[in-house]
């Protein structure tokens, strides 16, 4: 869209991504699993590190958390993985990481293991992957000796269980989950409202009011 007499922007401030990246788009042929999800991704990132930040999640952080996980990424030259603590019933959802140190002292820490959709009595911690991932170009090799997981699906977390090493990070900010219906209408309302555009966050404020007061 383009606005006379304004700078294109996006919503959120900054140049067009399509300024910023070549988008290609790959459809999944069938549902199989986030690992085969990631292998067709294998011809467009070639043998360089990349970022791999899942659909339905939506961060929000001052810092920005890809960002954060390259930093990280290129100080351990490692694979770096983001990790949200949750409760412990909800862990049968996620990926999770197994940890030397339950509370990990420093901000990047070393992750021995994984374990995808653990049952909360064999989870070996509530650290659960959030989503967004900076992965060596190795995943792929990876994926390609990696046998059907849970779910009788390729799993991503199985994949990176192999990778020679991997970091995690907690991620800062808000995360939402934009799955299901509740969260998503959330994460619309919340991020509309805490846009630096006036018009926007009065607008929907107004909004939000009038049907509250009625
Ligand atoms: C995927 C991953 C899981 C991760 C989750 C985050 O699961 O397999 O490790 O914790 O995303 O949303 P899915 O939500 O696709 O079942």
């Amino acid at each position: 869209m383009s606005l006379p007499g304004r700078r294109r922007r996006t919503l959120w401030g900054v140049s067009d991504i399509s300024e910023l990246a070549d988008i290609h788009y790959v459809r999944q042929k069938e549902r199989d699993g986030l690992g085969d999800a990631v292998q067709y991704a294998r011809k467009h990132v070639g043998d360089e590190p990349f970022a791999l930040l899942l659909g339905d999640t939506i961060v929000e952080s001052e810092v920005p958390c890809t960002a954060n996980l390259i930093s990280y990424a290129e100080e351990y030259e490692s694979s770096v993985v983001s990790f949200e603590r949750v409760p412990w019933e909800k862990v049968p959802s996620y990926g999770v990481a197994d940890v030397p140190d339950l509370e990990p002292e420093q901000p990047c820490f070393p992750v021995t293991d994984f374990v995808e959709k653990p049952t909360c009595e064999a989870a070996p911690s509530n650290l659960a992957i959030t989503g967004c991932y900076v992965l060596l170009p190795e995943i792929f090799d990876a994926l390609s000796e990696t046998e059907p997981g849970v779910g009788g699906e390729l799993q991503l977390t199985d994949a990176i269980r192999k990778l020679s090493t991997v970091h995690g990070v907690v991620l800062e900010g808000d995360r939402y989950d934009i799955g299901n219906i509740p969260d998503w209408l959330q994460a619309n309302v919340r991020m509309a409202l805490h846009h630096d555009d006036g018009e926007i966050n009065r607008a929907v404020e107004r909004l939000l009011r009038e049907e509250i007061d009625g």
